[in-house]
């Protein structure tokens, strides 16, 4: 028997694995202190932030000391965009991006831009990847950072973020990913992608809200955002979020181990949606990349259908129409958009998020949900109406 409601929207954020919660209760109740106290109790706190800041940059390959904390991957993009161009600034004014960025990116080089800042939003193609060859073109003596994303949150695709790190090594200039959606899902070795600045969050890979970090390299230096008590290096400060902090490391740790089987099975339980989809309704069209994309996501268009009616319909499931985030927003999605695909189609999207605690039984649960309910909305859909004959 399936429990309803089935929760299937992991790429927004994941439940809380319940080692998870274990390990951050002691920190509410008996380990509460602060961790920048001498006294016992601040010490203790200090030791578990030290062991979860080794075991979130164990799963990265970087240093510990290289680990900032933030209250998540919204403020380590922020702290890594405009931190590095305030920073920078002297050396140019130019930043180039994607038009596929999480808004947590687009929003802060919109206010740069207003800042005088210079940015290039570069096109990508229809599966969603940004060529590294645009983004030798695009550097300028005048550009200090790029910033593109290592998976998207919407379509999953894998952007060749190798690839770019070479070019920004060669050429000088700071390369910042947004990582938030590959990390636990696939691997992140930020020495092999030569990141220079690298954005997490903890509540994607099974860890809580309001917590992430920055990976920000050895002799890179930011201007902090927010000014205070100079914790985290001078880079953020505030009081430590021990708890979170602790959960996080928790997260990654659990990640690391399990990653490559949780990988596999994701990825079986989302290819068996989308063959089971595909083998009962026409017309199911694939957003993102075939293959270079995140195992648990699946972005699919239902011609002739809105994504949020079919989202509305099928109250035993969990899913997102476009991106979580800006769901409040009717505009289909910009991600959509820039991969060239047509207003009706990115209207009729609706993205799949396969994770850790779903099985295969809720997989053929969907699919035969999402085939009742697509069959019923096109049986009156007006589009399909018109195209009837008589
Ligand atoms: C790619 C990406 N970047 C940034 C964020 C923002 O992360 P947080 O919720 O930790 O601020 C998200 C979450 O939706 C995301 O998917």
């Amino acid at each position: 028997m399936v429990r309803l409601p089935i929760y299937m929207d992991n790429q927004a954020t994941t439940r809380t694995d319940p080692r998870v919660v274990d390990a951050m209760l002691p920190f509410f109740t008996e380990d509460y202190g602060n961790a920048a106290s001498v006294h016992a109790f601040g010490q203790r706190a200090l030791e578990a932030v030290d062991e979860a800041r080794a075991g979130i940059a164990a799963l990265i390959n970087v240093a510990p000391r290289e680990i900032v904390f933030t209250s998540g991957a919204t403020e380590s993009n922020n702290l890594a965009l405009k931190g590095g161009a305030l920073m920078y600034r002297r050396q140019g004014n130019h930043i180039i991006t994607t038009q596929v960025e999480h808004r947590a990116v687009l929003d802060p080089c919109r206010r740069l831009e207003r800042d005088g800042f210079r940015v290039t939003y570069l096109p990508v193609d229809r599966f969603g990847c940004v060529s590294p060859d645009q983004v030798a073109d695009a550097i300028t003596p005048e550009t200090i950072l790029v910033s593109v994303m290592l998976a998207n949150n919407e379509v999953g695709t894998l952007q060749p973020v190798a690839s770019i790190g070479a070019i920004c090594k060669q050429r000088k200039v700071l390369l910042h990913t947004d990582a938030t959606q590959a990390i636990g899902k696939v691997t992140v070795d930020v020495e092999s992608l030569q990141a220079d600045l690298v954005s997490l969050s903890a509540h994607k890979i099974y860890g809580p809200k309001g917590v992430g970090a920055l990976y920000v390299r050895r002799r890179v230096r930011l201007e902090p955002i927010l000014d205070g008590g100079g914790h985290e290096r001078g880079m953020r400060s505030g009081t430590l979020a021990v708890a979170s902090i602790v959960g996080f490391g928790k997260a990654c740790e659990l990640a690391g181990r399990e990653m490559p089987a949780e990988a596999e099975r994701c990825r079986r339980m989302r290819d068996r949606l989308y063959e089971g989809l595909l083998d009962n309704l026409d017309d199911c069209t694939l957003n993102g990349h075939p293959d270079q994309r995140l195992p648990g996501n699946l972005n699919l268009s239902f011609v002739h259908i809105q994504g949020e009616a079919l989202l509305m319909a099928m109250k035993n499931i969990a899913v997102s129409s476009g991106s979580a985030c800006t769901s409040a927003s009717v505009e289909p999605s910009y991600v959509l958009r820039a991969m060239g695909i047509r207003d009706n189609l990115a209207h009729s999207s609706i993205r799949f998020g396969l994770g850790r605690f779903n099985t295969m039984e809720e997989v053929e649960f969907t699919i035969e949900e999402v085939t009742k309910v697509v069959r019923r909305l096109r049986a009156i859909s007006p589009s399909l109406a018109l195209q009837a004959p008589g």
